[in-house]
């Protein structure tokens, strides 16, 4: 999806759409003013009627305006001007272009910046580029028609450039979450993470089942024997310093389905669970974006993927399986797998020596219980760095909330048969008990886990993004790199 920039005066745009911005209050910002001007006041006068708000997000819809060559013009809402952040520009702007795709339109030039920093020109762009592509991949009457033609006035190219690399990070998660789990196994993951790789540069390697075999990946291959689908684990790496700087790790669950194995899911906890993918596609989103960003840091990216299924070589409860790094775990809930894949693949992680770790996985659904469906949830064992990353998720405009580790959630997870179990006492708390069971496995190095389990999927539409994976994360993983390590 290309996205081009332009310094013509709105007069002389020829355009099938133009999206301009408009805050909560007046003055109009530059780009609107200036149409403002060349139709004779019309939006002054629909601002001062209360037909437009300027709420953010708020999206209004002109046709065949006079003064200007577009047949649509949408307005939409940024907000009080003194709070714009990032994130408002992000939804402000996916918003637009969600409304302008419900069909096919060709050019489509977005005059919303008016002095935008770099930082809110990218936001936007990023915006415009995720907002306008849906989940319909198996329609055949498509309900969304992604924008051919993006063009940003009167903004810096580079900030352009860098917003629509970002956009394709995010678009490229959610089409992974969106793929139907039939289509979209370990193997076809890994395929798609291959072509990514050869595309950015980014090196790749892939353990098969022998791999991790031989790598006595225990927990995450207990996971796999359920299923005829076997296993892989990814591993990509870009090297944007020297190779002594400190290396950043982000690592992504990867359950392309999540039956719940012999603890099985009901029908409605189930029928979303090809999102259980959804950590491992965001760190592949996110390195695809700081690849062809060319960010000065060094990272590699890790996704375990695996799916949890029913066969009559499942594992069972009751089962004391053997992680990678040595500690024995009793198996007492099946559904309880993403913290077994996870177990393995962050002792894989820690063996890279990273100076930090991020995971992301969809967890727990008691994460959701916890912060509800739009927030992310934190859990560390190092203050300093989970403050860094709820920064960067702050900036990004990516809600994310910390949850304490208090150490009396890891008596939870302590076995009478192995060292510990795959569940705590009780669902209470069942997001900290789950973070406590990965903790084991980081080996004390500054680790953040977040989980996604809510943001990662929109059961419903928003304003501004279709339902479907949401591709929750990317931009606070991308904008974390871009701090450095
Ligand atoms: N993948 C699920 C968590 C999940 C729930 C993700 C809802 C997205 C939306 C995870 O593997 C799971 O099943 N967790 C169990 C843990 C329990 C058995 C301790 C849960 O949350 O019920
Ligand atoms: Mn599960
Ligand atoms: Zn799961």
């Amino acid at each position: 999806m290309p996205v081009t920039t332009t310094k013509s005066s709105l007069a002389d745009i020829e355009a099938e759409g133009l999206v301009l911005g408009v805050y909560a209050e007046l003055p109009l910002p530059g780009p609107a003013a200036e149409f403002d001007r060349l139709s004779g006041g019309t939006l002054t006068s629909l601002f001062e009627a209360k037909e437009i708000s300027g709420k953010k997000g708020d999206v209004t819809t002109l046709l065949a305006p006079q003064g200007v060559k577009t047949r649509t013009v949408v307005v939409v809402g940024l907000g009080p001007q003194n709070s714009l952040d990032r994130g408002t520009a992000y939804r402000a702007s996916a918003a637009a272009a969600k409304s302008l795709s419900s069909k096919e339109r060709g050019k489509v030039v977005f005059a919303l910046a008016d002095q935008w920093s770099a930082e809110l020109v990218e936001a936007a762009v990023c915006g415009s580029v995720v907002g306008c592509v849906g989940q319909d991949i198996y329609r055949a009457k498509k309900s969304r028609f992604p924008l051919a033609n993006i063009v940003w006035a009167g903004v810096d190219d580079a900030a352009a450039e860098r917003g629509a690399i970002l956009g394709e990070g995010v678009n490229l998660t959610r089409r992974l979450v969106n793929e139907p789990p039939s289509d979209m196994y370990p193997e076809s993951f890994a395929a798609a993470a291959r072509k990514v790789a050869a595309a950015t540069g980014l090196a790749i390697e892939v353990w098969d089942a022998a791999r991790l075999e031989s790598e006595r990946c225990g927990a995450l291959l207990a996971v796999a024997r359920g299923s005829v689908k076997p296993p892989r684990l990814v591993i990509l790496r870009y090297q944007g310093a020297a190779a002594d700087k400190p290396l950043l790790a982000l690592v992504g669950k990867g359950v392309t389905f999540d039956s719940g194995g012999l603890s099985i899911k009901p029908t409605d906890g189930m029928k979303t669970m090809k999102c259980d993918m959804a950590g491992a596609a965001t760190v592949l989103g996110a390195m695809q974006a700081i690849a062809q960003l060319k960010l000065p840091v060094n990272v590699i990216g890790l996704c375990g993927l695996v799916e949890n299924m029913i066969s009559g070589d499942s594992y069972k409860l009751g089962d004391v399986l053997r992680a990678r790094n040595g500690k024995t775990i009793e198996v007492l809930n099946t559904d309880a797998e993403g913290r077994l894949v996870l177990a393995d693949v962050l002792d894989v992680c820690v063996q890279e020596n990273p100076a930090r770790i991020v995971d992301l996985a969809t967890l727990t659904g008691a994460c959701v219980v916890a912060l509800g469906n739009d927030v992310a949830g934190l859990m560390t064992n190092d203050e300093a760095w989970c403050g860094a990353v709820k920064s960067a998720a702050d900036t990004c405009g990516e809600p994310m909330w910390q949850l304490p580790m208090f150490p009396e959630f890891g008596e939870q997870i302590r076995s009478e048969v192995a060292d510990i179990k795959n569940v705590g006492d009780g669902r209470w708390g069942g997001a900290i008990t789950a973070a406590k069971f990965l903790e084991e496995f980081v080996a004390g190095k500054p680790w953040v886990h977040i989980d996604i389990a809510g943001p990662s999927f929109l059961e419903g539409a928003k304003p501004w993004l279709d339902a479907g994976g949401s591709g929750f994360g990317v931009r606070t993983l991308v904008e974390l790199a871009a701090r450095g390590v």
